[in-house]
């Protein structure tokens, strides 16, 4: 990753937001999600959360780090002393949310690990080793293989990252990523041309409102801030690294632009093959493997388009997870200055390794864990992501609404070259100090209620 401020072009920082943003959380949560929540009026609620709070609360966390220079336990704690209150332990829950994040995603980039190679052996070996239902069953029973697949990808995480080579690959990473867009639009354009299309589409696009339930606010937001990577302290890291004459509203929006795109199309790819199949559950974690692997086998070619789509979801998988791990590490290093950066990722590695047992087994030895009528992981899921995190974004954003002037917020804004950074900061400033607090108070109040008084 660059030194503070050493981008020489704009291009540096789209690679590294767009490709945190972009990963596991578009193509393989949100299906799943959307399918839990019902379908088109969840999609709207999402789209709607996504462009009114998730954006400007993104902008709101690269200001933090543009303008302190810091990685987020620091400023935090900077704009807590300067304003003598706010959360200065938003910081640090952050850094710990992004470990017990980057240890479940170990074990879900695992899983696009293990198609990769059962793409791989299809190619050789041939159709009688054709990837079918038995792949993901078996997968899902054996919780050791996902820990295996878990700690590799974990390792490759680290020694990237202990290498200090993150900054090569990532941009690597990102020339390949237009191959990956064109493997996307076929399989968009393939699967839009099954009998289940329509079907799906008025599932997907027909927004039915009875089908939301309490909780589907709090999912729409901790979604949103999961896919954009807000909350985490990941977005002040990439803020520290702009350059003074980036302006952040612009470039948050793009961000935040790009990445619901992609989560729509995700969904429109997705659903006419699940809908094909018939009996996948649209609610389970695994819909995605569950629908594209075998789907990709029955097309011409489908082994080695399989094998490019999944190395390539790989690659989108690492790119997120080298971010997180960064964050960990520098914040880590940032916080206690004696602790070696070496060591640290080491660490930070291990302590994901022991915490991804859990998620790794949920399916096996932990099988019989169910917490109301869901499974360990889907548990997790939730509890971190539509829960902790919230809160954790509600936090920074209070500590950056105190600490922050009225002046330094409008300068950071208000570019004069551009008219309508004059007509949009009104809006932004009425979202983070009164939409986003209501609206996140207002979505964790109500899972509130449907935990307590729904069967
Ligand atoms: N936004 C990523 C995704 O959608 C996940 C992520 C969260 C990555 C936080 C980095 C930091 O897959």
């Amino acid at each position: 990753m660059a030194k503070r401020g050493s981008w020489r072009t704009r291009f540096g920082f789209y690679i590294l937001a767009i490709g945190s943003a972009c990963g596991l959380g578009n193509l393989w949560r949100f299906p799943y999600v959307v399918g839990e929540n019902g379908g088109g009026a969840f999609i709207l609620l999402y789209v709607f959360m996504s462009l009114a709070i998730g954006a400007p609360l993104l902008i709101a966390e690269l200001m933090i780090g543009k303008n302190s220079r810091k990685s987020v336990i620091v400023a935090t704690q900077q704009l807590s002393q300067r304003a003598g209150t706010g959360f200065k332990w938003s910081g640090r829950f952050a850094v710990i949310l992004s470990i017990v994040v980057f240890s479940y995603y170990a074990v879900i980039s695992g899983w696009v690990l293990h198609f990769m190679t059962q793409f791989l052996v299809s190619l050789f070996a041939g159709p009688e080793m054709a990837v079918d239902k038995t792949n993901l069953a078996s997968l899902m029973s054996n919780g050791w293989l996902q820990l295996l697949l878990a700690s590799v990808h974990l390792l490759i995480t680290v020694v990237v990252v202990v290498k200090g080579v993150q900054e090569g690959l990532e941009r690597w990473i990102s020339s390949l990523m237009p191959l990956f867009a064109v493997l996307v639009a076929i399989l968009l354009f393939r699967s839009f041309s099954l009998p289940s299309t329509p079907e799906v589409l008025r599932f997907l696009f027909y927004p039915d409102f009875s089908k939301l339930t309490l909780s589907s606010l709090g999912h729409a937001l901790g979604h949103v801030f999961f896919t954009l990577s807000v909350g985490f302290g990941t977005m002040v890291t990439f803020g520290s690294y702009m350059r003074e004459s980036d302006h952040v509203p612009t470039a948050g929006f793009r961000v935040a632009l790009v990445d619901t795109a992609l989560s729509l199309v995700a969904v429109v790819m997705i659903f006419p093959v699940a809908f094909q199949a018939s009996n996948v559950p649209l609610t389970d974690p695994a819909l995605m493997f569950e629908v594209l692997p075998r789907y990709l086998l029955s097309i011409r070619g489908g082994a080695l388009f399989g094998l490019a789509f999944f190395a390539c979801l790989y690659l989108a998988a690492l790119n997120a997870s080298i971010g997180l791990l960064e964050v960990v590490v520098s914040n880590w290093v940032d916080a206690r200055k004696q602790m070696e950066r070496g060591r640290a990722t080491w660490y930070s590695g291990l302590i994901a390794l022991a915490l991804a047992i859990f998620p790794a087994l949920s399916s096996s030895l932990f099988k019989t864990v169910r917490i109301g009528n869901r499974s360990l992981i889907e548990s997790l899921d939730s509890l971190l992501i539509n829960w902790i995190l919230p809160v954790v974004t509600l936090g920074i954003l209070v500590t950056f609404l105190r600490g922050t002037s009225e002046k330094e917020k409008e300068a950071s804004f208000i570019d004069k070259d551009k008219f309508v950074s004059y007509t949009m900061y009104p809006h932004w400033k009425f979202i983070i100090w009164w939409g986003g607090p209501i609206v996140i108070g207002l979505g964790l109040l109500l899972q509130v209620i449907d935990l307590l008084f729904s069967k």
